[in-house]
């Protein structure tokens, strides 16, 4: 069979202003490189779509480097290998790594690539971009290593439905904690509670976030996981228990922003509490992903463990799709599909 020439990819056209618009991409389509040595050649099949591209779009020092102009947007994926010239990985194997918004991925893949191998009879290959993935590595180091939490305490995670809220509050409920969500809709709300074995959630599009917490948590916030910033951030604040930790993860609802970000202005709990706020970022982890892996495959296996994704169809509808985290559209992990395996 001859292998495919022509790759098709998504490039960042301009810097957003607000919400990205379709006039921030530039659908591109070249030929393929030929393979060097220590290359293969990964047919992309899932890519993952997170809050965090929004932030690589922008100008700036972060804790990675912005996007260039004109570049491959940058995105986790998860592909199989059609072609090998590195004695890692042969054809037919499938492999995660950072393959960009694009239907073809061809690079060097030695250790520190970050390109690994995946079992996809261990969980769906959509299911490494989530709980077994970057998503789940998040919530599983971010909630133990810096949350800390510890049998008996009260878990407070916002963006429940989520990729990180919902391996968030499934682990700290196998910790043996009280684990309380905070989401958009009764429908996210069910199925954090109904599905995934959390205490309560809060509705935080219908009701009042300071009066559910009031209700759920009768002994206030010990480790709030913070995903969303902003106004829910700063009402948490206001009830959380001596020597609380917060663990700031994501501000989804500060991303967007056109004005300064909005920062929680009841901070000075803190220093009452004694309590300490602390930021994450997962790549920090990257070493000891595989045992993470290992304790979420091992409750998957058996199966007191729940992943869910939201699957869209074609590379073409990217930057539609992209826009759903915005606006509380995806229902479990995004995920864009490209290609059948
Ligand atoms: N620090 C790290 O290393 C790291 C790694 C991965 C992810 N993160 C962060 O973790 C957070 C969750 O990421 P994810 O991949 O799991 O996404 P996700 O929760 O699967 O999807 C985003 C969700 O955020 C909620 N949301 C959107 N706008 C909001 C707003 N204005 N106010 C409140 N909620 C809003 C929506 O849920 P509702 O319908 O419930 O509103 C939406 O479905 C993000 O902030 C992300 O940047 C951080």
């Amino acid at each position: 069979m001859s292998e495919v020439q022509t790759n098709q990819q998504f490039r960042l056209a301009a810097r957003p202003v607000g919400l990205p618009t379709d006039a921030d991409w530039q659908l591109t389509e070249e030929a393929l490189a030929p393979l060097e040595d220590g290359q293969v050649r990964v047919k992309v099949l899932y890519l993952s779509l997170d809050p965090a591209m929004r932030g690589w779009m922008n100008e700036g020092k972060s804790y990675i480097r912005p996007v260039a102009i004109g570049e491959v947007m940058r995105a986790g994926a998860v592909g199989v290998v059609t072609a090998s010239r590195s004695p890692r990985f042969q054809p037919g194997d499938h492999l995660s790594g950072a393959f960009g918004v694009q239907r073809w991925w061809t690079g060097a893949v030695d250790e520190n690539s970050g390109v690994v191998k995946i079992d996809p009879a261990l969980a769906p290959l959509p299911a490494w971009l989530n709980v077994l993935g970057m998503p789940g590595m998040t919530a599983w180091f971010g909630l133990t290593d810096i949350g800390q939490p510890t049998a008996g305490e009260t878990v407070v995670v916002s963006a429940a439905a989520g990729a990180v809220g919902m391996t968030v509050g499934q682990v700290a409920k196998h910790l043996g904690c009280r684990v309380v969500g905070i989401a958009g809709g009764a429908d996210k709300c069910r199925f954090v509670v109904e599905e995934l074995g959390f205490d309560a959630c809060i509705d935080y599009k219908e009701g009042n976030i300071a009066t559910g917490l009031k209700q759920h948590c009768p002994n206030g916030v010990d480790v709030y996981f913070d995903n969303v910033g902003g106004e829910i951030l700063d009402t948490v604040l206001t009830r959380i228990n001596m020597k609380a930790r917060i663990v700031i993860c994501g501000a989804i609802s500060q991303y967007n922003n056109t004005t300064r970000v909005t920062g929680p202005s009841n901070y000075l709990s803190l220093l009452v509490n004694r309590a300490r706020m602390e930021g994450m970022v997962v790549f920090d982890y990257a070493a000891r992903y595989p045992e993470g892996v290992a304790r979420l495959a091992q409750w998957l296996r058996e199966g007191s463990f729940k992943h869910r994704e939201h699957v869209v169809d074609g590379l073409e509808n990217f930057p539609s799709a992209l826009l759903m985290l915005f606006e509380g559209k995806n229902f479990g992990k995004l995920v864009l599909k490209v290609a059948d395996a």
